[in-house]
């Protein structure tokens, strides 16, 4: 595993981009190879039906988010487990206010081709591609989403691409949720990536809720790109599998409250004793300060950065979307 120790990020010893190992099958092969068989037929049918027909007629966004749940019931995605910042369990009709509503910004982790189709199942969102170098953001449907977490990361969006911002987006479609996954493309959830700019062109007023989704196993999540067997085998011959999804309280476009700067000096004072943790933020900085960004915005990605660090338990890396490509091929080649 050392030959891929460039890919580990240095201040925090954390690899993104490394497929996580199922557990070893054992005596249970037999039983997986037969759901696997039974599921497979019922999962390629809905998956058809709905991707191919259903989703393009008026149905109605209830409608479609039931099929949605059955495309997710079939491998066995019945236990979420939901907590929304500030709100206690089980207390979510008395605020509304804490879960993302039209015309929302969602910010969410980016480890699965599931994340998409969850999103879709619960808020029936519109999705975007982000990228490293741009604000701009390219409009994609939920297949086009479900694809993107199994293709190769793309540092810039292909020609012909339809690129569009949030803010814009936001304007048009006021009853829609638009859902950004900032990290550009997907890592093993151990990680949190650093952000494109795309969310700084969120309006000052609109919200932006950082999403985290995990999974257990979490071998369901898709770091290496075209691995589509493996996903499929995965989800579909493990007997259940469990999402952990964690809501952030919105965060918003604007220059920083004082409360939180406060928040920030000290944190920053905290890790003065760290090497490690000032050479990682200084990493982080640099990267972003390549993309022309003043410190106001800067801190705006941080903040959004650090609450989907927080909800997923992990920490930020500085690992890039280079990175990952070079990641990619080195991995493609170790195969041959
Ligand atoms: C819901 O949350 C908002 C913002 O956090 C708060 O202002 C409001 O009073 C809450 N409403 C209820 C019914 O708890
Ligand atoms: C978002 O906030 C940043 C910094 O606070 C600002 O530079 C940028 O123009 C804002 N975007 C929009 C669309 O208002």
């Amino acid at each position: 595993m050392e030959k891929y120790s460039q890919f580990r990020d240095r201040a925090t010893g954390i690899a993104p981009f490394l497929p996580v190992v199922s557990e070893p099958a054992g005596i249970y092969l037999p039983i997986y190879i037969c759901l696997f068989l039974f599921r497979l037929p019922f999962f390629v049918t809905l998956c058809a039906t709905y991707f191919l027909f259903l989703q393009w007629f008026p149905l109605g966004s209830l409608f479609k988010k039931a099929l949605l749940w059955m495309i997710m019931g079939i491998p066995g995605i019945w236990w979420i487990d939901l907590q929304i910042d500030g709100v206690k369990k089980g207390s979510l009709a008395k605020n509304e206010s804490r879960v993302p509503s039209p015309s929302n910004v969602i910010a969410s982790s980016f480890t699965s081709p599931l994340d998409s189709l969850y999103l879709a199942a619960i808020f029936d969102p519109i999705f975007t591609v982000s990228y490293p170098h741009t604000r701009q953001v390219e409009y994609i449907s939920l297949f086009g989403a479900i694809l993107r977490a199994l293709s190769k990361p793309k540092e810039f969006p292909s020609k012909g691409a339809k690129m569009t911002d949030i803010k814009t987006l936001v304007r048009y479609h006021p009853k829609r949720i638009i859902v950004v996954f900032p990290e550009c493309t997907t890592t093993n959830g151990r990680g949190t990536m650093p952000f494109s700019p795309s969310l700084l062109a969120t309006p000052p007023r609109t919200k932006i809720f950082p999403i985290s989704l995990r999974y257990t196993a979490a071998d369901i999540t898709t770091p290496v790109s075209g691995e589509y067997w493996t996903f499929i085998w995965n989800l579909l011959s493990h007997p259940t599998h469990c999402i952990r999804v964690r809501i952030a309280e919105a965060v918003y476009n604007t220059s920083i409250s004082p409360e939180v700067d406060k928040k920030f000096s000290t944190d920053a004072l905290d890790s003065l004793g760290d090497e490690s943790a000032i050479s990682s933020s200084t990493e982080t900085l640099t990267s972003l300060s390549d993309q022309d960004m003043t410190e106001e915005e800067q801190k705006v990605l941080h903040r959004v950065g650090e609450a989907l660090a927080r909800l997923g338990r992990v920490k930020r890396v500085s690992l890039t979307v280079t990175k990952k490509s070079e990641f990619i091929e080195t991995w493609s080649k170790r195969k041959k």
